[in-house]
């Protein structure tokens, strides 16, 4: 279909068959849906009924083709003018094939991977009816007291634009029009979502407009440069006004300087939810906000059903807004191809084949070995298959290791750590016992758990926290381990064997009580559906592990937030100067987090040495080129991710310590030597200044190459005129 006849078909339409196109309502609200179109007491709330439910733009959250094709079917038999409806569901870290969870992507440092895994998860899904995902979520953040710090990729501005990037490459291929096979993305949550006060979530969110557009809108904008094809509003106010009812944030940054035309819609509930916020009376008003500052869709309220035919007939707002949203809309089903298919992907028999397959299986397998960061090795790892291992620990069998986003995920289909360790390790030199539960343990669990234990060469101990523990409003104060698993620890521990710690968790822990106790420790997120293999191929030494973090994990929770690219303050502790008291810091604690951004370990080692810069200075014109060698001195092979911060040392404004600028994930042999080769231009080197100007400063930089943002070698160049 043609541009015009999206026009033509927009002037056909009646008021209120536009204002269906703005609506979004959950799959047992659409008839055709096993169990649903029955008019309910929610839907009535909504200001549904059986004519306006005909109207409907949008599906909300359905899943299998047979299930999809038949609402879209008895839909086009009750839409007067035949227009399709648009199926969106959060397809996060996969569909059935559940990978591991983003932050846990976001640590494999592999866009490879991540585009893979985001293809895999697209191609499930349109077979079985999708045509839109609800990702990426690129929401930086730095507490992990938020529950939701497992569905973004960390604190990076940098790595998480590349991972945004690469998740939209994945989701939604080179041409989403014609690749059936693939989904529209929707980058979430605009804006800032991840700086919400005390780490508590749909908190308030109040920042700099330089800090925002430094640090937080850099991953949207680049998922919007790679073509995402929607956006959603964030629940959280920022700066005194919610975002779902925020002009200058979605009319002036998003679409006018940004130039965005997709379709923008707001998250579950989110119009509404402008009457407590505080900024509307009641729906009438929330409609008006929301439509005014450029929201297409509404999710799951009836704002607009209810009010905008009402708010154009008294002139408040004019039905061009309408038009041009609808417009939107349209122009994305066009794009989908939905006019002339519209069950595009939708194969009942192709989903058979394609959903859960081995291929599928064995992409999640890799990575999920990829995403899990090592952080202590006493010399315990790798195990060899013919110790006698004990696995203790509530993790040991469980199969919640899928993470809070995997709706479709099954935890039959789930490789549990125990199925991993058994594709190594001979039944009669493997001994099981939970010990405790996620939560709580009693005494002759416990006693049962050191029982088993007492004859192992090595105790292998599954930890960690239910996925209800994080993801959305899954928020803690607190986050160590719950108090029966860190018993547990010092209890088989006393034992004096090997104790080595899986952790299964989606966001950064306070691992005293854990780090100080095993002899080695291995952070596995929640892996996915071939979890425990993947972390068996890792204690076994099948995969060397190169995982590296892309969060910082605090000291304690009191150091919250915590991350590397801080402020220097103006009374460093660590200056060459420092008093001993004068300074910014802890009377009890480091200042430094316990693991720092990039670190993570490896069963082999490597020496960086020859750093040099091409020449001391460089300007806009020119650039500078950097190398360092990189050698392997260890005995396995390995990957290792090569990272590249740089600091400018004086600028208009008080520069991070350190900023990621580039990295490079290479293969070194045993004894291996390779010449890594970065350039630096001087788009680097910009940051926002005081009237937001987006420009360098010439001046003297530092050059830092390392393992981790820590660890370090520096140079100095200048930048010139
Ligand atoms: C609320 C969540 O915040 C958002 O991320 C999700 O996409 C929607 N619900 C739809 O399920």
């Amino acid at each position: 279909m043609a541009d015009n006849h999206i026009a033509s078909l927009l002037e056909q339409m009646t008021l209120n068959e536009k204002i269906g196109q703005l609506v979004q309502l959950a799959t047992p609200f659409l008839k055709g849906a096993s169990d649903g179109g029955q008019i309910t007491g929610p839907m009535k709330n909504m200001g549904i009924d059986e004519e306006s439910i005909k109207d409907t733009g949008s599906v909300l959250g359905a899943s299998g083709a047979e299930e999809i094709m038949n609402i879209q079917n008895t839909h086009l038999a009750e839409n007067r003018l035949g227009i399709p409806l648009l199926f969106m569901s959060d397809i996060i870290h996969g569909y059935k094939t559940i990978f591991p969870v983003p932050l846990a992507i976001g640590c494999s440092w592999d866009m490879e991977l991540a585009e893979k895994s985001a293809e895999i998860a697209a191609n499930e899904a349109a077979v079985s009816g999708v045509h839109v995902t609800f990702s990426p979520m690129v929401d930086l953040s730095r507490d992990p007291r938020w529950g939701r710090v497992m569905e973004s990729t960390g604190e990076d501005p940098y790595l998480n634009s590349e991972i945004a990037r690469a998740y939209v490459r994945g989701f939604q291929g080179e041409d989403v029009t014609r690749d059936l096979g693939r989904l529209a993305a929707c980058v979430k949550h605009f804006a800032a979502y991840g700086a919400p006060e005390g780490g508590r979530d749909y908190n308030t969110v109040d920042m700099s407009e330089r800090q925002l557009r430094e640090m937080y809108l850099p991953a949207y904008k680049a998922a919007l440069d790679e073509g995402c094809e929607m956006v959603m509003t964030s629940f959280n106010i920022l700066n005194g006004v919610p975002a779902t009812g925020n002009k200058p944030l979605m009319r002036d940054l998003l679409r006018d300087e940004w130039g965005f035309d997709g379709v923008l819609i707001s998250d579950w509930g989110a119009v509404k939810e402008l009457i407590p916020h505080g900024v509307a009376e009641d729906e009438k008003e929330a409609a008006q906000k929301a439509i005014t500052a450029g929201v297409d869709i509404e999710m799951m309220t009836g704002c607009y059903t209810s009010h905008l035919q009402g708010l154009i007939e008294e002139g408040a707002i004019d039905e061009e807004t309408v038009d041009e949203a609808v417009l939107r809309i349209l122009q994305l089903k066009q794009k989908l191809g939905l006019f002339d298919n519209p069950h595009r992907g939708a194969d009942p028999a192709l989903e058979e084949q394609v959903v859960l397959c081995a291929e599928h299986r064995s992409a999640a397998r890799e990575l999920a070995a990829k995403s899990s960061v090592l952080l202590k090795n006493d010399r315990v790892l790798p195990l060899n298959p013919n110790q006698k291992v004990s696995l203790i620990g509530p993790f040991a069998r469980d199969a919640d290791i899928l993470g809070p986003w995997s709706w479709l995920g099954a935890e039959e289909d789930t490789v549990t750590l125990e199925d991993g360790l058994r594709q190594y390790v001979n039944p009669d030199r493997l001994t099981i016992a939970p010990g405790c539960s996620v939560e709580s343990g009693t005494e002759e669990d416990m006693q049962a758990a050191v029982h088993a234990a007492e004859e192992a060469d090595v105790i292998i101990l599954g930890l960690g926290e239910r996925s209800y523990m994080s993801g959305e409003a899954g928020c803690r104060a607190d986050i160590r381990l719950p108090d029966a698993q860190l018993k547990l620890i010092e209890r088989v521990k006393s034992l004096g064997k090997s104790v080595v710690a899986v952790l299964f968790n989606g966001r950064p822990l306070d691992l005293h009580g854990v780090l100080d106790e095993a002899d080695a420790v291995l952070e596995a997120w929640y892996p996915g559906t071939e979890g425990g293999s993947a972390v068996a191929d890792l204690l076994f030494g099948a995969v060397n592990p190169s995982g590296r973090l892309a969060m910082s994990f605090p000291y304690t929770v009191g150091q919250v937030p915590v991350y590397y690219n801080h402020f220097n303050t103006g009374r460093p502790k660590d200056a060459p100067d420092a008093q001993e008291r004068f300074v910014s810091q802890y009377l009890d604690i480091p200042n430094e987090p316990m693991l720092p951004f990039g670190f993570g370990l490896s069963y082999t080692t490597y020496e960086y040495s020859n750093l040099t810069l091409s020449s001391d200075t460089m300007t806009a014109w020119d650039s500078l080129h950097v190398s360092v060698n990189v050698t392997n001195t260890g005995e396995a092979a390995g990957e290792e991710v090569v990272q590249l911060y740089i600091r400018d040392v004086a600028g208009e404004i008080v520069r991070p310590v350190n900023e990621l600028k580039d990295f490079q994930k290479i293969v070194l042999e045993p004894g291996e030597t390779k010449t890594i080769a970065f350039t630096i231009t001087e788009d680097q080197l910009r940051y926002h200044h005081a009237n937001l100007d987006y420009t360098s400063d010439p001046g003297r930089f530092q050059v830092s190459i390392g393992p981790n943002s820590q660890n370090i070698t520096t140079r100095t160049f200048t930048l010139t005129d």
